[in-house]
């Protein structure tokens, strides 16, 4: 089991990353990023070939029994390593952005990584990200954060972000790219994107990061503070 968990949910660009890397930064948490998971199994799956048209679920039960993805921090860097190899800015490029959803979407997939997820926090305190890990990963995480922000102020985040990179994205299709995203994890059928119920919402539209981040510490001190034995191990 985890010691202590903060989970932060939220749509596509809702400053989630940015938010869970600074407070386990802060308070020297371990920072475990699932987008970067499931997007690693989806450049696997492209690699190999996979159809995108009808995603062929013969493929990807043998990436699944084949397949290492492992999350390394490097100093305030976090890389991702898919069968050992560095993918740390594959996985963000607009083929990946396009397929993520799809894929992450299967059953046989997210049971895999959820199996994973719990494996790398056992006995830390954690900072985790994604969709479903206030409902499903860790319903008993003692801070559940919801993020969410508008679309237009997300895109030009994401842009920001992607230009940092060198990654080349026009505005309009990352702006479609976030609205699809959004739409097919919310609807989709096994653990879709949605506030668990005792998650604190946090809107960043008209916030900075410094705020944000802010914001997230001061939740997290309260709760420890409530459990101290945790926070002096
Ligand atoms: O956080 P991100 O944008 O890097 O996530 C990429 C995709 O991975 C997202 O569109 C849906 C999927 N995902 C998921 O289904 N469950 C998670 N816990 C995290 C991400």
């Amino acid at each position: 089991m985890a010691k202590f968990v903060v989970a932060i949910d939220g749509g596509a660009g809702s400053g989630k990353s940015t938010t869970a890397k600074a407070v386990a930064k802060r308070l020297k948490f371990f920072y475990l990023d699932t987008g970067a998971m499931y997007r690693a199994a989806t450049l696997k799956y492209l690699r190999c070939g996979g159809s995108t048209d009808n995603i062929d679920t013969a493929l990807v039960r043998e990436i699944i029994k084949h397949t290492v993805i492992n999350l390394r921090q490097e100093g305030s860097k976090i890389l991702v390593f898919l069968d050992n190899k560095d993918v740390t800015l594959e996985i963000r490029t607009t083929p990946v952005n396009n397929f993520v959803s799809p894929i992450s979407a299967l059953p046989e997939i997210r049971e895999w990584m959820v199996q994973k997820q719990r494996e790398v926090a056992e006995g830390k305190n954690v900072i985790c990200e994604g969709r479903d890990i206030g409902t499903v990963v860790f319903p008993d995480a003692q801070v559940k954060i919801y993020m969410q922000a508008d679309l237009k102020i997300r895109a030009q985040r994401r842009q920001k972000e992607l230009d940092e990179k060198n990654i080349e994205a026009d505005f309009n299709k990352v702006v479609e790219n976030l609205k699809f995203r959004d739409k097919y994890d919310s609807n989709r059928v096994h653990s879709p994107l949605k506030k668990a119920e005792d998650a604190i919402i946090l809107d960043t539209t008209d916030i900075t990061i410094e705020q944000e981040v802010d914001f997230v510490e001061k939740i997290v001190r309260e709760r420890l503070k409530e459990i101290p034995k945790i926070q002096n191990t």
